[in-house]
């Protein structure tokens, strides 16, 4: 049990009340030790909360006091909600404040999914945000920053699925005899819903049409879907290409062509594609300017041997 003075900053936590640490394979939510007993309630779970109001012109207002659930009851159903995100354990400190801006690109892509999450509209049509960059750029770094916010903060709920897990997860539930519908009915109706590596991977044609309802279903409720992808958006930066193909079912001569020009649109078919431009603002990384983090950070690690400069055994 961790004690501390009267208006001092948890340095665990920060003041948040809450830590989210690497579980396993998973980002991992929990109440902080300085919180691990509410000073609100004493554990109750439940708080008074001072109303007032006027039953009658004759007696005029009336103070009264009404049990409401304590602050803490609130914090543990968020953290719960947390955990069921799926966000990945190396995400367990992606942030907004610890993301780099390399390029203008990078700098107006935080600044849009920071403005998504701050001004996150419950009641409203929220407009998704996509994407687009090489690896290690802090795609999916955004992605984890944003839902944190969404879920801990705004106290939404939200899935984070990585493309191939989404296949692996309709192919079961293909296998199991179950529909389409069926398969992705969890993942169309949940509030927020992160689609990572978008375009990654050939899905059969069960798997793309069942990632088709997917978008479709959320596009008709107005439900607001994120995604990431290294495939890029803007095809007319690329110069001449072959003609686009009409939808998934392309043949193998216009896949060929899509992997070489590396187009999400013909990763992902005209009608997904032209959904996505729909519920998402876009952001592109550009590939020259954009330095991939993970590489950067190797090299910056101090690695046993001869100091810089000296001779390097070549590996
Ligand atoms: N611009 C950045 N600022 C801070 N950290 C970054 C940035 N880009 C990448 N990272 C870090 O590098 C690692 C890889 O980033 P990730 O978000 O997985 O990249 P991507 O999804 O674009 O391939 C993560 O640990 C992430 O936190
Ligand atoms: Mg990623
Ligand atoms: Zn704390
Ligand atoms: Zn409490």
């Amino acid at each position: 049990m961790v004690t501390k003075a009267i208006g001092e900053v948890c340095g665990e936590c920060g003041g948040r009340t809450y830590v989210i640490e690497r579980r396993g394979d998973r980002a991992h939510a929990r109440v902080c030790t300085c919180s691990a007993r509410c000073e609100l309630c004493e554990g109750r779970g439940y708080a008074y909360e001072v109303r007032e109001e006027s039953f009658s012109a004759k007696v005029g207002p009336k103070r009264y006091e009404v049990l409401v659930p304590c602050v803490c009851q609130r914090r543990a159903k968020r953290l719960e909600h947390f955990n069921e995100v799926g966000l990945p354990g190396v995400m367990a400190h992606a942030s907004f404040e610890g993301y780099r801006a390399f390029n203008e690109a990078q700098d107006r892509a935080r600044n849009l999914a920071m403005h998504f999450a701050h001004h996150y509209d419950k009641a409203g049509v929220n407009k998704g945000f996509i994407l687009s960059g090489p690896v290690g750029t802090g795609k999916t770094h955004l992605l984890a920053a944003t839902l944190k916010h969404l879920v801990l903060e705004v106290g939404l709920e939200a899935r984070y699925v990585e493309i191939s897990l989404l296949y692996a997860t309709i192919r079961r539930g293909f296998q199991e005899g179950k529909s389409g519908g069926e398969i992705i009915g969890p993942l169309s109706e949940v509030e927020v819903l992160a689609i990572d590596e978008m375009g990654k991977g050939r899905g059969s044609q069960f798997e793309m049409e069942t990632l088709d309802e997917l978008i479709a279903r959320r596009y008709n409720a107005a439900r607001t879907t994120l995604f990431a992808t290294n495939y890029s958006l803007e095809p007319e930066r690329r110069g001449t290409r072959a003609a686009a193909p009409s939808g998934y079912r392309s043949t193998e001569d216009t896949k060929s062509a899509a992997r070489e020009m590396e187009l999400l649109r013909e990763r992902v078919g005209e009608r997904i594609y032209s959904r996505l431009c729909e519920m998402c603002n876009f952001v592109e990384f550009p590939k020259e300017t954009t330095p991939d983090q993970r590489r950067m950070r190797q090299e910056l690690e101090p690695r046993p041997g001869p100091p810089p400069g000296g001779m390097r055994s070549g590996r």
